[in-house]
């Protein structure tokens, strides 16, 4: 979200992300295209995964609205295609077998959900033939979704954590500034060093600058070194922040 250069997806394909994440709403699919061509590295190690919005999940729509987003992508296909949020034109019955459609017909790869309640994901599960592919939702130090966490660990899939750094006020939040100070490393390190050591979290920061996007590429290392005290201390800040309330 946000990102409108692709430049920017370019430079973060070469310093190493394979996994970009955009949307309709986001109006950036074009450019998450031109940042793939331009960006020296095989099409095929890229993982793209794009959202319906609420306003087109009638069946027609999403078919049509997918096909638009595959134009905008340069793409015959996206890997992965989430629902974006059960609201609106949501109609499990209707919505669902639509996406079911599109990875028969080839054109996407898996099926996400995002947004979803634990009673959302059980009647999707109910409807759906394809697997859920993966969740994406608000994670982050002060919004922790323990309840999506242990639905995806007792499922199999992963939880994709969006605002992983809290929409990018880390430095806000004591806990993590306090255990950046003992790592010599940042808060926004900290938080996605703290999301990594979570058995099948899968953040996805939003950076803009070559420097951010590698710094964040670097907390993977950081979360081996986080001691288990740590990690409970940033699990029990007692505060919670929701960024994207429906
Ligand atoms: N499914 C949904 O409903 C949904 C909703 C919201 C977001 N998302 C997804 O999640 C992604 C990330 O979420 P988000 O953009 O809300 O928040 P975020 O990733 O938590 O925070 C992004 C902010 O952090 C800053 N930042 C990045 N790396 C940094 C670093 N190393 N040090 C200091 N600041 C840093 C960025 O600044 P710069 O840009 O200047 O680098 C930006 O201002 C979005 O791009 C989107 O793909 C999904």
């Amino acid at each position: 979200m946000g990102i409108d250069d692709s430049g920017v997806v370019a430079t973060a394909l070469e310093v190493g992300y394979r996994h970009l994440d955009t949307a309709q709403i986001y109006g950036n699919e074009a450019v998450v295209g031109e940042g793939i061509d331009r960006a020296d590295v095989p099409c095929e190690e890229v993982v793209v995964a794009t959202k319906v919005w609420a306003d087109s999940l009638a069946p027609a729509d999403v078919r049509r609205t997918t096909e638009e987003s595959l134009e905008r992508l340069g793409l015959d296909r996206v890997d992965l295609l989430y629902v974006h949020r059960p609201i609106e034109t949501y109609e499990p019955t209707e919505t669902l077998p639509a996406f079911d459609d599109l990875v028969a017909g080839g054109l996407a790869g898996h099926v996400g959900l995002s947004n979803f309640s634990s009673a959302d994901l059980e009647t999707a599960r109910g409807v759906l033939e394809a697997p859920v592919a993966a969740h994406q939702v608000e994670f982050h130090p002060l919004f922790r979704p323990v309840d999506l966490l242990a639905d995806a660990r007792e499922r199999g899939y992963p939880l994709v954590a969006y605002s992983p750094l809290a929409g990018g006020r880390a430095g806000e939040i004591d806990e993590l500034v306090a255990v950046a100070e003992r790592h010599d490393t940042t808060p926004e390190a900290v938080s996605l060093a703290w999301l990594l050591t979570k058995e099948r979290v899968v953040p996805i920061p939003k950076a803009s600058s070559r420097a951010h996007l590698e710094a964040n590429l670097a907390a993977v290392d950081l979360a081996d070194e986080l001691e288990p005290a740590e990690i409970e201390r940033i699990d029990a800040i007692d505060r919670t922040e929701e960024l994207f309330p429906e």
